[in-house]
């Protein structure tokens, strides 16, 4: 299977890149400017001429204008990537028969309801990001291409430095203060989860020959709010060990998420990934077994 993977060097890129290697044939596309992969999704002559060349059974787009505080700042920016490029990248995806494979978010949701949020749901998106990412998923949709799009939520892994399972590992190694809010709920995920979930669409595809166009909610099951995050990353880096005096710093709660960003935060991000784990008959993982595995993978310790 003919696979183009876009946005090759963002956390997720790599990780899928990794898992995929030798699996299928897979052209990985960069934004390094002297990568001699190198792909900008938001020019269109570009994207024309990497369909032409490898004509993709499949095509991952990995890439996105992720930075949520800088997406209320960089509004043109962020729309042309997560929202204009997909016009291209969807048209393409249909002259070659391709199916997209695409990522969204769970900031679609507004997230001021109190149960899972599902893929029925009607998305009221409370920050811009929100709308450029839903804008880019109703592109994809309305172009008629084979689709599956994945709102996911919370992503880390080992690659991006910024993401808020790292950076608490960080802080509870330089033994400072964990400032955290209370008032949000989701479930983290690592890039390597989504990474094996890919993996399974991929052979579904290859066995099934099925044109989908679907919307998925995807990540780990049980959702939790931050503060039970940061004290199952405690326990299991610090007093497991028996190491308890390594722990000097404290952990704060600030009330709610929404007094300390640019961007305004669903409270709720939740999400039922029934439809995913049915549709593709697979088990979803539990945040704490994908943490547990991420923390063996990674020989992560304090
Ligand atoms: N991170 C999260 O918590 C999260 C949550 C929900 C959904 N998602 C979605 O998951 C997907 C993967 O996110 P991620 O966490 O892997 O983000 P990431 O690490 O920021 O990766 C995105 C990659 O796209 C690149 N890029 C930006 N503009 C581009 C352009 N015009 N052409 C080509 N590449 C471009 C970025 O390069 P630069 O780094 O140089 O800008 C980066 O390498 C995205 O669709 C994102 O919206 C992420």
């Amino acid at each position: 299977m003919k696979i183009l993977l876009l946005g090759g060097k963002g956390q997720l890129g790599q990780t899928i890149s990794k898992v995929l290697d030798k699996k299928f044939d897979l052209k990985i596309l960069t934004n390094l400017k002297d990568d001699q992969n190198y792909c900008d999704i938001s020019n269109k002559q570009s994207i024309i001429k990497i369909f032409e060349e490898f004509s993709p059974e499949v095509v991952i787009n990995a890439a996105a204008f992720t930075d949520v505080e800088r997406s209320e700042i960089y509004r043109d920016k962020a729309n042309q990537v997560n929202n204009l490029s997909l016009e291209e990248i969807s048209n393409q995806c249909l002259k070659k028969n391709s199916t997209l494979i695409h990522f969204s978010t769970d900031y679609v949701y507004g997230g001021n309801t109190k149960g899972f949020n599902s893929e029925t749901d009607i998305a009221y998106p409370i920050n811009y990001y929100g709308v450029t990412k839903l804008n880019g998923e109703k592109k994809i949709v309305r172009s008629n291409c084979k689709f599956i799009i994945l709102r996911l939520s919370w992503v880390y892994s080992s690659y991006k430095k910024n993401n808020f399972v790292l950076k608490i590992i960080e802080k509870i190694k330089r033994k400072d203060n964990i400032t955290i809010t209370n008032n949000e709920i989701g479930s983290i995920t690592s890039t390597h989860f989504i990474a094996k979930k890919i993996e399974k669409i991929l052979f579904f595809l290859e066995d099934k020959n099925v044109s989908v166009k679907e919307i998925f909610n995807l990540c780990p099951s049980l959702p939790s709010n931050r503060v039970e995050i940061v004290n199952t990353l405690i326990n299991r880096l610090i007093k497991d060990n028996k190491k308890n005096h390594l722990m000097k710093g404290k952990v704060y709660m600030s009330k709610n998420v929404n007094n300390s960003y640019l961007a305004k935060r669903p409270i709720n991000s939740k999400m039922n990934t029934s439809k995913f784990s049915s549709y593709f008959n697979e088990k979803i993982e539990s945040w704490e077994e994908d943490l547990e595995n991420f923390i063996i993978t990674n020989n992560i310790n304090v």
